[in-house]
């Protein structure tokens, strides 16, 4: 039973989802697909931009209920490597978006304890975007309450590309001729090492794809796909994703059957 200090129902809906959630099945870690902001924006008439600066009010919202409810860790697919194949008009506005919710968001989520990391190739954004996100990450590194992952320029293959290489250059650098790797080894080179695995991926608009996103970490994670776009997707949404997932039976690939809650990472059967 989630008690009133973690969060006040806003209505009737949000009080039934509620009464059935355990927080000691919470997800410890949610990765968040989040698409549908250009057809969000299409339905309404409006531009594309529309639906991500609409985008941003679920992400605001998404994320004080996670820290609300003391998930450990969230990821946001903000950007994918792949995005840069869209007009220059739409990413420079992604950019400044972006800017805009540091400059607005960061004192809140620094008042909240949530420590901010960005996960990607963020050399290769702009400047000034690379400045602020490393000016949040140091602002918030010694946070001790939710991680809040955004992935920024980001994609899994290439991030398992930099974890190969990251390790190669350990090797060469150590001179490690019986050196083995495993899979923590992996893990450890991820941009997410030291976080858990995702153990709930929620992707919204309806695609059932995984979009080049989490590739390692989202082995063993429940899938959670809504028709929901993006901006239309408030705390009930999330709330009905937790009802969800905590009502699968998680078995890891053997006979015995868990009752979905998390896992840390490597320490999978
Ligand atoms: C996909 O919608 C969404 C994105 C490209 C990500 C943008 C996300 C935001 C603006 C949310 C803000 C996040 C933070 C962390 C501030 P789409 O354009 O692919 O939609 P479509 O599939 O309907 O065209």
């Amino acid at each position: 039973m989630i008690t009133p200090e973690l969060l006040k129902p806003a209505d009737r809906q949000e009080a039934r989802l509620l009464e059935q959630l355990d927080p000691r099945q919470f997800p410890q870690h949610i990765a968040i697909i989040m698409d549908g902001n250009g057809r969000w924006a299409q339905r309404r008439h409006l531009p594309r931009v529309a639906g991500h600066r609409a985008g941003v009010k679920s992400a605001r919202e998404v994320i004080e209920t996670c820290a609300r409810l003391k998930i450990q860790a969230l990821t946001l697919y903000a950007f994918s490597l792949e995005n840069w194949r869209r007009p220059k008009a739409e990413i420079d506005f992604l950019m400044r978006l972006l800017r805009e919710y540091l400059r607005k968001e960061l004192p809140v989520i620094h008042k909240n304890n949530i420590r901010l990391v960005v996960i990607g190739r963020p050399e290769q954004l702009p400047a000034e975007v690379q400045r602020d996100v490393a000016q949040a990450m140091e602002l918030t590194a010694p946070n001790s309450g939710m991680r809040l992952a955004v992935a920024l320029n980001y994609g899994g293959r290439a991030e398992l590309v930099d974890a190969f290489n990251a390790i190669l250059e350990r090797v060469r650098h150590n001179g490690g001729a019986s050196f083995r790797v495993d899979e923590q080894t992996i893990a450890d080179h991820l941009y997410t090492a030291g976080l858990p695995d995702p153990d709930l991926l929620i992707r919204t608009s309806g695609e059932m794809r995984l979009s080049n996103f989490l590739l390692w970490q989202i082995a063993y994670a429940e899938i959670y796909v809504t028709e929901t776009l993006w901006p239309d997707f408030s705390r009930a949404h999330l709330l009905e994703a937790l009802v969800d997932f905590q009502k699968r039976e998680r078995r890891y690939g053997g006979l015995t059957v868990a009752k979905a809650a998390g896992r840390t990472a490597g320490s999978r059967g």
